[in-house]
Order: C-alpha cells, then structure tokens, then sequence
C-alpha cells in the first residue's frame, strides 16, 4: 500500500482564514456602509449633503412640528387664534387667572390679570427690561374675557368705522388677550403709549430684541397686515413659551401663520363669503 502523505501543516493555512474572517467580521460590524449596494451609498451621500443645505434652524421648526401641536384651545401656550381660527370654545376663559404683580419694574396699577405661567414670565422680563436700562414696563391691557372683547370691539367700531375696528380689534372670541397670553405694553416715561412709534422707543427695541428670552413674540409685526389682518402692534406681546418663541426667533418669521403654515387670515371667514358672492 502507498504510504499516504501526512497533510502538510502549513501554518498559513492554520492562522490565515479565521484571522481573515474575523477582520470581514469586524469590518461589517464597524462600517455596515461598506457593503451597501452602490447605489444606496451614492443616495446617503446625496442625502447627508441635503441636510447640510437645510438651514439648522428649519431643520428646528420641522422638528418641533413633529412633536408639538399648535391648537385651537385657549388653553395651550401654541394656541393659534386669528379671524379665520376662532378660539374653542368661542367664550373660553382661562382657569389660571392671576394678578400681574408691580414691582419697581413693572406698573399693572391697572389691576389687570394674565394665565399664570404669562404673568410669571412677563414679571421676569420687566424685571431684566428695567436691569438693562429699557425702562419701566407698564401693563394697558392684559386678559379681556368674550364679552369685554365684544364691547372693545364695538368701541374700536364707533371711534375708526368698521374697517377701522377690524384692523385694530379682533371680534370677540378671535382675540389672543381672551386666552390669558397676550398683553399690551408700554413705557409711559418715554411715550408712543399703543402707538406704532412705541417699536422705535428704548422699550419697544428692546422687546423686540428680547422677549423671546422670556418666552413671548411681537405677535403684529410690520407689513405683516396680509396675513394677519392687524397693522403694526409693537406693544402687543402674546406668550408661547421659551421654546417656541426661542425657534421662531430664530426662524427670522414674523407671523404664527407662516410659521405653522397656516393660511392667511387678513378676513374673516365670514368677510370672504359676503365678498364673493357679491
Ligand atoms: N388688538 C388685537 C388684534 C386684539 O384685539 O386681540
Ligand atoms: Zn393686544
């Protein structure tokens, strides 16, 4: 019988495919792109560089969309009230009420109220308003409940005519100050009380440089009166907490319509209807 050769124990053999297999292994583990198809690599690159493109602070609101909802509820800080979004329910009146407290920094002389969580942030931007040399914040007007509302409204009628009213007033159960969040502003020192010449005064820069800090926003900015359907309110400050206004601050919009992608709201739904069908 030949003799059969012993195998030849090469130490190549031994060593080298488990060593091989392991670093495949690891590869696959470490870099899983590696071994996506072509096409899919090409794709993710294209979509890494996308992103790039997206401004950071987009990339923020698209976020923010995502997890957080603007409403109709008077209730919630994100609520959107305009002429085409009435508030639900029509006559809400918040629960959390409270007295704004004067201090040396600010003047509610007038005994107005806000929701809690407003007047609380509002105290806390007077008192950094008045630290910073802008000067001592006044309240005119805070929380106005439906019917209040609906007389300041007639008011405003009696006094401009109706399109005077409608573009200074909202008609009651339309109005951000009957959610308890919206409060109009002044610094009596340096006068434009609720006039639009308050934005170019010492207080009205700082505001509208500063209130995001303390969670509100200039809710009727400039040339803003298409979608709005209000002129120029630099005195007009609506809440929304720290995290919104902060992200649409930095979003550069000037309307909560734009910024939820909301439509226009120049009339009301009412105003539209009569218009075409004259
Ligand atoms: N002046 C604002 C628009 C209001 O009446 O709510
Ligand atoms: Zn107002």
């Amino acid at each position: 019988m030949p003799q059969s050769r012993p195998l030849v124990r090469n130490p190549l053999f031994v060593f080298v495919p488990p060593i091989v297999l392991l670093g495949l292994g690891l590869a696959f583990v470490l870099q899983p792109g590696a071994f996506a198809p072509s096409h899919e690599l090409v794709e993710q690159a294209i979509s890494e560089r996308q992103m790039a493109a997206v401004p950071k602070t987009q990339l923020a609101m698209a976020s923010y969309h995502q997890t957080r909802l603007a409403t109709k509820f008077g209730g919630s800080d994100l609520v959107v009230v305009n002429k085409q979004r009435p508030l639900q329910p029509l006559e809400y009146q918040p629960l959390n009420l409270r007295d704004i407290e004067s201090s040396k920094n600010l003047d509610n002389s007038r005994g107005l109220q806000l929701a809690d969580q407003a007047a609380t942030a509002l105290e806390d931007l007077a008192k950094a308003m008045r630290a910073e040399g802008a000067g001592k914040l006044f309240v005119n007007s805070a929380f106005r409940s439906y019917k209040y509302q609906a007389e300041l409204f007639n008011s405003k009628a009696s006094q401009y005519g109706l399109e005077g009213a409608l573009a200074r007033a909202a008609k009651a159960g339309h109005s951000e100050h009957q959610t308890g969040l919206a409060a109009d502003v002044s610094v009596p020192e340096q006068g434009c009380a609720i006039m639009q010449c308050f934005g170019d005064t010492d207080g009205g820069k700082w505001l509208a440089a500063n209130a995001w800090k303390y969670g509100f926003i200039i809710r009727y900015e400039k040339d803003t009166t298409s979608i709005t359907g209000y002129t120029y309110e630099p005195w007009h400050l609506r809440y929304v907490g720290v995290q919104l206004a902060s992200t649409y601050s930095k979003t550069g919009m000037k309307t909560l319509e734009d910024f939820w992608g909301f439509a226009p709201a120049e009339f009301y739904l009412e105003e539209t209807a009569s218009s075409t069908s004259n």
